[in-house]
């Protein structure tokens, strides 16, 4: 169990701020690393051109071990959707065939999938909303040998329930299904492997966004991509990921020949001094922490605010279902949907999303947080 951290963030003591999902604070230590990342392009003559792949290289090679893999697997990207349209520029889907969807997947994993459907002759497949909370047999029960692609979450975001990668990724694998995941609601958070090539989740591409759970600035994220797409098409063809990039003044002595491995894939102007330290130093405190702590400290956190919650009519998934750092409260009559609104005058912050009050809190967070919630959520209680 880790203590509080808050005094390695910037929060105002009058703030209970349980909104991680939405967006996390960034460390003090990574807001001195990328404000002085930032300041070194005032003095550009001491940047050198090996600066430009030193850091890549470096946040590669971190990030990968919140996935368990090689840092060659790792490409750099500004955002989830980049990295889901990569996947869905190389995967193949026939006429007729069918991409595997949640109910009220986030739409960076929707509308791209939605797209390749129309342009293949292809069509998305919904999971519907499994009523006993259990998205992991919802999720097998729809795998049919129709299912060319599954585009997934590890944790369903409206609703806080989990899925069973291992479980899924080897229902998958039957059916010769590709398996895209969408792990921006959880790494960092949820421990997670991409498994050895024999046996666990084994993931064709996973992307996240690291603004939420990693910890990191805006606009940053990572892409994993297992090798047998190592040789595949980037959305982009930018020099820095060509084999030749390391060499500035023979850039035009165009060169076929891309980086090694998932190299290929990263975004263009992947060098970013002022994200890329910052992001490799909020990674590092988590490595630090440790992702299994982090997920028990958390889910104990949310385990008491779920037993407050209930004594106000809020339900939530069972335990077992639901991933411990993400909690959604749900009652009898609809949320109204300026609770956020109300709360946050209060300076209590959650967000409302679907049918639910999301909750997300992290190791800043204390009991006199919860208290704060529980005490906000009592004028909601009951009430038609
Ligand atoms: C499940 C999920 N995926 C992805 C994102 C972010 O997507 P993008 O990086 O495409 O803006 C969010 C943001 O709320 C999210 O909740």
């Amino acid at each position: 169990m880790i203590l509080s951290q808050r005094h390695l963030f910037d929060i105002p003591d009058d703030v209970a701020y349980l909104n991680c999902a939405y967006m996390s604070p960034l460390l003090k230590s990574a807001l001195e690393a990328g404000t002085s990342g930032l300041a070194r392009k005032a003095r550009p003559w001491e940047i050198t051109p090996d600066q430009f792949f030193s850091g890549a290289e470096e946040f590669r090679t971190v990030a990968s071990r919140f996935l368990e893999c090689s840092p060659d697997c790792i490409a750099i990207v500004p955002s989830a959707s980049y990295g889901i349209a990569t996947a869905a520029k190389n995967l193949p889907l026939k006429k007729g065939q069918s991409i595997l969807v949640l109910a009220e997947q986030f739409p960076s994993h929707y509308y791209a999938w939605q797209r390749l459907a129309e342009e293949r002759g292809g069509k998305v497949k919904t999971v519907a909303w499994p009523d006993n909370h259990d998205w992991t047999a919802a999720v097998l029960n729809s795998l049919t040998s129709d299912v060319a692609i599954a585009a997934l979450p590890n944790v369903q975001w409206t609703s806080g329930g989990q899925l069973d990668l291992v479980r899924i990724g080897e229902a998958c694998r039957k059916i010769g299904a590709a398996l895209v995941l969408d792990l921006t609601q959880s790494l960092g958070a949820l421990p997670f492997s991409v498994g050895g090539p024999q046996e666990g989740v084994q993931p064709d591409f996973a992307v996240a966004a690291s603004y939420k759970w990693m910890l990191a600035p805006y606009s940053i994220g990572l892409l994993y991509v297992a090798p047998k797409w190592h040789e595949g098409r980037p959305l982009e063809e930018n020099w820095i990921q060509r084999a030749n990039a390391r060499d500035f003044s023979s850039l035009t002595l165009y060169d076929e020949n891309y980086d090694a491995r998932a190299r290929r894939f990263d975004m263009g102007e992947r060098a970013n001094f002022a994200l890329l330290p910052a992001a490799v130093r909020a990674m590092k405190q988590l490595l630090e922490w440790k992702v299994a702590e982090i997920s028990e400290t958390i889910g104990a956190f949310n385990r008491r605010l779920a037993a407050a919650a209930a004594g106000l009519g809020f339900s939530s998934p069972p335990e077992n279902l639901r991933a411990p750092h993400y909690l959604c409260l749900r009652r009898g009559a609809p949320i109204p949907r300026n609770v956020a609104e109300n709360l946050a005058r209060e300076k209590v912050f959650v967000s409302v999303r679907g049918s639910s009050i999301r909750v997300a809190p992290h190791v800043y967070n204390s009991a006199h947080d919860a208290d704060r919630l529980i005490a906000c959520l009592k004028q909601y209680a009951n009430r038609a």
